[in-house]
This record gives C-alpha cells, structure tokens and sequence, in this order.
C-alpha cells in the first residue's frame, strides 16, 4: 500500500477509543449484544431522535437487514446505479429486482424524476443513498412513496450527522443504515447501524438479525429461553467494535464541525481557482456532514488529475463505477448510456481528502498542487 502525505480518510479516533476497546476486552467475549452495544443503541438514538436503534456488522449488513424486512421475492426496489455494490445485492439477495434510476447533475443523488419513470405494479420500495453526505430530495421522495404505496429505504453510510430540514438522515423514512466502516465519519473498523421508527419493523428486524431466532428479547429478561423462530441471518457487532463506535458517536459533533471547517476553507481556496473545476453544491435544506468531499473535472482531465495528485502524496480518488455498467449490472439487461448522468458524474468526479484532523497547511499544498497539475 502506498504512504500518502494526505490520504483520503483518517480516522478521529484517540485514547477514548483505545482505553473502550480494552475494557470491553475486560469484560467478556467481546459478542454482540452485551453492555457496549446495548450503550451505542441508546446513545444513536438519543443523537439521531428515533426510537429504534440496532447495531449491524456493517453498513452492508443494515442493508441486508432493511431489504429482508421490507422486501420480498418478486419485488421491484429502485435505487441509483451511483453506488456500492451492497445496496444492488441486499436487494438481490431477497430474491427482489433491483431498478436503477439516474442522479441529479448536482447533488449526484437519485433524480426524484427518474423514480416515477421506472415505477411498476412490482415496485416495493426505493432506496435513497445520500451521496457524500449531502441530502437526497426527500420532500419529493416521500411524496412519491406515499403516492404510490411504497416503503422507503435510506441508505445513510455517507450521512451520520448530516441534515434535511433540521432533521438527521437516516431517520427520514421507513428505516436508515448507517456504515461504521473505517472511511467513514464515526469508524469502528467495520460495523453498522439499522435504524428506524415503527414498531413492528424493528421486532421483525431484531429475530433477523439474530439468526432467526428471539434472543433478543430473551436478553431483556422478557423469556425463559430462546429458539428459532424465523429464517435469519448473523448481522450483529460485536462489543469491542461497538466500544469504539460508542466513542466516536459520543464525539460525533466535534467530529461534524471539524470536517465543516475544513471543507469551508477549501471550498474558499477552490473557488479562486479555475473555472475547469465543479465544487460541491448545497441544497438549502441541507446541513451536510463533509463525509467526501467530490469535485468534477472534464472527462478528458479526470484520470490525469488523479495521478498528479497522487504524484504530490494526495490520495486523490474516483468513485464509484455505476452498477448498471458492471458486469453483474450487464447480467441484469442494463447497458452503457442507459443512464447518461449517472455515466457522466462517475467519468468526472474526483473525491479530494477530507477528514477532521486536516491541516489548513494540507489543504494549502492540495490546491496548490491542484494548480498546478490544471
Ligand atoms: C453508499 C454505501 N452504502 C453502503 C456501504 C456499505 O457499508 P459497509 O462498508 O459498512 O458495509 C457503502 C460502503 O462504503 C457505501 O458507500
């Protein structure tokens, strides 16, 4: 693995995050479920304002959650073809159909527009990925959804501690996922979270997620023994991810203004620069958490960009390659220019380092390095 001067992503993590990985050592087997995890549900809950909480493995893991709660074989769900592969698979591995719709050439998110095109007497629900951080059009979505009949999953990996209207995302629809994968603003290595507000979801969710079986509920003193109840899966964390999870959700707000600050000041550095380069847009509703930090650059500079920085020390990165390009995507009938935005933003984008411990004197030597490579 190469040394970068800047890499891309830095964990915030200190002797808090040391000192609760020890102890929860201490304590036990380190398992799911025990004190630590139990402690990282009430205090996301308490962060986020919504009543159900559970920790996943990871990100993906919440995602296979959400989809076998909510979705069955036979099923359409519609997602953008801009992002990971897990979203498409939790979908897939429900026996559903994934339907790709395009973004917005602005806020690189699925276009509200698009969504009503692609839906069918099949669709079941859609899924939203607010891309860097920064808020899908959820007011439209919703209405959308409850137009149609349609459940609504958010996939929340960017967006811990981003805002919509003054509310957090991932709390804005049927269920949020949340990745706690070490790139991301709260890490723990790997790990997860499924959020949501309803009930009878979240008692479904907690026999999933607990290899079917009603063990949970055996833990909160509610039965004698526990058995298998439902076909399920193992999507718990164990207790020393969620010690350290624990402690960076608990330094979530330092966590959030930090990136803020770092990205205003870039953004005001990037804006004295060229007029090749397009900076990220903020939608009015939105109080963005500064997960990635994406520019764009003609399509015939982007890769030539990239390995400039890269040059200097900056871990510069594209994105995603869309899903529906894949091969797996190509397995499914989609084809290249089947989503022209989608192409488009991918063949441009350019993800700059962003993370709270970032020196002003870093950001001065990417831009000038930036500069200079334009
Ligand atoms: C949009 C999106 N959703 C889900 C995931 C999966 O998260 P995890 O790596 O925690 O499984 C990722 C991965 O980074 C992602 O980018």
């Amino acid at each position: 693995m190469t040394d970068y001067i800047i890499p891309l992503h830095k964990p915030f993590w200190g002797k808090e995050e040391e000192k609760a990985v020890i102890d929860a050592m201490r304590q036990g087997t380190g398992i799911g479920d025990l004190a630590y995890s139990e402690q990282l549900a009430d205090e996301l809950a308490s962060y986020l304002g919504i009543k159900y909480v559970l920790p996943t493995g990871s990100g993906t893991a919440a995602l296979e959650l959400a989809c076998a709660c909510l979705v069955k074989r036979g099923d359409e769900v519609i997602l953008p073809s801009f992002t990971f592969s897990s979203c498409a698979n939790a979908i897939k591995l429900c026996g559903a159909k994934p339907v790709f719709a395009d973004i917005d050439i602005t806020s690189y998110n699925i276009d509200p527009v698009d969504i009503e095109k692609k839906i069918t007497k099949k669709t079941k629900a859609i899924m939203v990925i607010h891309y860097a951080g920064m808020a899908c059009d959820m007011n439209a979505i919703s209405n959308i959804a409850r137009d149609h009949g349609l459940l609504v999953i958010e996939d929340a990996a960017h967006a811990l501690g981003s805002k919509y209207d003054g509310s957090y995302l991932g709390t804005l629809s049927d269920v949020g996922c949340f990745s706690f994968h070490g790139t991301k603003n709260v890490a723990s290595g790997e790990g997860g979270a499924f959020v949501t507000r309803d009930l009878a979801i979240f008692k479904r969710a907690e026999i999933i997620r607990e290899k079917g079986t009603n063990r949970s509920s055996f833990i909160r003193g509610e039965r004698k023994k526990y058995s298998w109840v439902s076909v399920g899966r193992s999507l718990i964390l164990s207790d020393i991810l969620s010690a350290i999870a624990l402690e960076q959700v608990k330094k979530l707000a330092e966590i959030t203004r930090l990136r803020e600050k770092n990205a205003d000041y870039l953004i005001k550095k990037l804006k004295k620069l060229s007029s090749k380069l397009i900076l990220p847009q903020i939608t009015e509703e939105t109080e963005p958490n500064w997960h990635i930090f994406a520019i764009r650059v003609p399509r015939l500079l982007r890769d030539r960009v990239i390995a400039g920085l890269r040059t200097y020390g900056i871990e510069a990165s594209f994105h995603y390659l869309p899903l529906h390009t894949s091969p797996m995507g190509r397995k499914l009938g989609y084809k290249i220019r089947d989503l022209p935005v989608t192409e488009d933003v991918a063949a441009t984008l350019i993800r700059l380092p962003m993370y709270p411990k970032l020196k002003r004197s870093e950001i001065d030597y990417m831009v000038a390095a930036l500069e200079k490579i334009l």
